[in-house]
């Protein structure tokens, strides 16, 4: 069964269509990412899915439960982080964490243990006491991520959860949600950044003007642009035009020189590499770089979208 499924669905808000029909699933345990540039519906399908909106059409299950019918106890099965962190600003860390917990019933010395525990979790517990305006913008991303964690939910909504912090903060939500995921929990994780939804999506929905483009698994979705690129830089950069013609005479392409002293061509598999490799070694050639690799995500994302900004 799918840990949360949705189907058709379309919400309009005025003239604008933000939703024009999208479909997303996840299994248990996985990572879905919903990739998108701005105004593409990421936000208004999460919340569709947290329970917060309600869709004009279309229907979505968490846990197997309506989301409209059992609206109830799908809140109790999720955790939410929003794009904008809702902590309190006037309480600390852990006036927050008790807060949440007490709201989600929890029994006053329960809620002050699983407050801790979540403190020590997220590498928080010696600002824990600190009123929360005094945090940092990684700090607060982590609070936030851990009151959305408070009733231990078995799917979680993160939208944007690293939009603004340095590629170290970046790295240690990456490394949370990569152990959710090994305690069986679900996410859902929107994302602007393409090497975020690389690095942790076990599938990917690309969606634009509340549709989705495309589907896959990251490697899947890698191939939508086509084959894989061979990339050999020579030793010595006088024998570039020799490696050069060997590539074009190899995959039967015109190579390219994407920076200095390095050429590519687009080949259709390992064998087409293994030539160029025994060529470049008959011709005497030394290679400094010398690899076989599939387009990055970007290039897929500006291959479907067609929004160079999107990535800026
Ligand atoms: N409450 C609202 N009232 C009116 N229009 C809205 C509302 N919420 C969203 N929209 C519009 O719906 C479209 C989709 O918005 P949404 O917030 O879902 O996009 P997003 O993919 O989350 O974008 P971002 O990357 O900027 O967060 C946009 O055109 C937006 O302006
Ligand atoms: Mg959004």
């Amino acid at each position: 069964m799918n840990a949360f499924e949705a189907e058709g669905l379309v919400k309009r808000f005025g003239k604008t269509t933000a939703l024009a029909g999208i479909d997303l699933a996840a299994r248990q345990g996985s990572v879905l990412a919903v990739l998108g540039p701005n105004g593409a519906g990421k936000t208004t399908a999460v919340r569709i899915l947290a329970t917060l909106l309600r869709a004009d059409a279309g229907s979505a299950t968490v846990g197997g439960l309506d989301v409209v019918r059992h609206a109830a106890r799908v809140r109790r099965l999720i955790g939410l982080t929003g794009q904008y962190a809702s902590v309190d600003e006037d309480l600390t860390g852990r006036e927050n964490l008790v807060l949440i917990a007490r709201l989600l019933d929890l029994p006053g010395n329960q809620a002050k243990q699983r407050a801790a525990e979540l403190l020590t979790e997220f590498g928080l517990d010696a600002a824990a006491d600190r009123r929360c305006k005094t945090y940092s913008g990684g700090m607060r991303r982590r609070l936030d991520l851990a009151a959305s964690l408070v009733g231990r939910p078995d799917v979680i909504f993160l939208d944007e959860p690293t939009t603004g912090l340095d590629p170290a903060k970046r790295e240690d939500v990456w490394t949370i949600v990569r152990d959710l995921v090994e305690d069986g929990v679900t996410v859902l994780l929107t994302t602007q950044y393409l090497e975020e939804a690389d690095a942790l999506a076990d599938d990917i929905s690309v969606i634009d003007h509340g549709k989705v483009i495309a589907h896959g698994s990251p490697a899947q979705l890698k191939r939508i642009v086509g084959g894989q690129t061979a990339l050999v830089r020579p030793a010595d950069p006088e024998r570039l035009p020799e490696a050069e013609s060997i590539l074009a005479r190899l995959s039967g392409r015109r190579p390219e020189r994407p920076g200095r002293g390095v050429v590519t061509v687009p080949v259709d598999g390992d064998a087409a590499f293994a030539e160029i490799v025994a060529a470049l070694a008959a011709s005497g050639i030394t290679a400094a770089e010398l690899s076989l690799h599939l387009p990055s995500l970007d290039e897929v994302f500006f291959t479907l979208t067609g929004q160079r900004e999107a990535a800026a």
